[in-house]
């Protein structure tokens, strides 16, 4: 079993969780004031902590995972909070994935490394001055069997985005868990 597996664990951990959504990320919670009001796409949204927090807050949400329990999950906490979501299954580590799936004022990346090349390409997913949120383990965080090397976000990632973004903030923190590192870019 890896970090950030395949469908089939994925689906497996799911399954495995209480009724209960977790507390949504603290980076995502202290930053909120810098993403533009409207619509969110929350990628490898997973059973949707911080799609749910960001309904919470006022925004349009639609989550992307390609976790079908997951997503019921994600589905089940909203409508129980009468909130209405939007999912779409997709698997995220097919290059042309994030292609179709509309533009938004902004997009969270939490605890999921996308491909370089889709970070890329990731403005025309964006509207003008749309956010893009990235919170994860970060390159000083010490690899085990749970997560790989390949799973931490380098700062190399963004190298493609800095001519049509702006850097707004950019955090290292340390807890328990780990090393992790914030991003938040503005759309230039
Ligand atoms: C560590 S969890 C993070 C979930 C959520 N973003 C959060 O912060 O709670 C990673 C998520 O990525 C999803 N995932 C992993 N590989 C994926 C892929 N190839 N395509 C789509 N989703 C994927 C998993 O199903 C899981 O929900």
């Amino acid at each position: 079993m890896e970090y950030m597996g395949d469908r089939y664990y994925w689906n497996n951990k799911f399954e495995q969780r209480n009724d209960i959504p977790l507390n949504p990320e603290k980076s995502l919670v202290e930053n909120i004031k810098y993403l533009k009001n409207g619509s969110v796409l929350d990628v490898a949204c997973g059973d949707g902590r911080n799609s749910l927090f960001l309904l919470q807050n006022g925004f349009k949400v639609t989550g992307v995972d390609f976790s079908d329990k997951a997503l019921e999950r994600l589905k089940r906490f909203a409508k129980t909070n009468k909130y209405f979501i939007e999912v779409k299954q997709a698997d995220l580590m097919k290059p042309d994935s994030l292609d179709d799936m509309g533009i938004y004022d902004n997009i969270v990346i939490n605890h999921y490394r996308l491909a370089k090349q889709q970070i890329y390409n990731i403005k025309n997913n964006l509207s003008d001055k749309g956010v893009l949120f990235v919170c994860g383990f970060g390159y000083k965080h010490k690899v085990d069997n749970k997560i790989r090397e390949c799973d931490l976000i380098q700062p190399e990632d963004f190298e493609g985005i800095k001519e049509s973004f702006e850097l707004l903030k950019y955090i290292e923190n340390e807890d328990e868990r780990g090393f992790f590192t914030t991003y938040i870019f503005r759309k230039k």
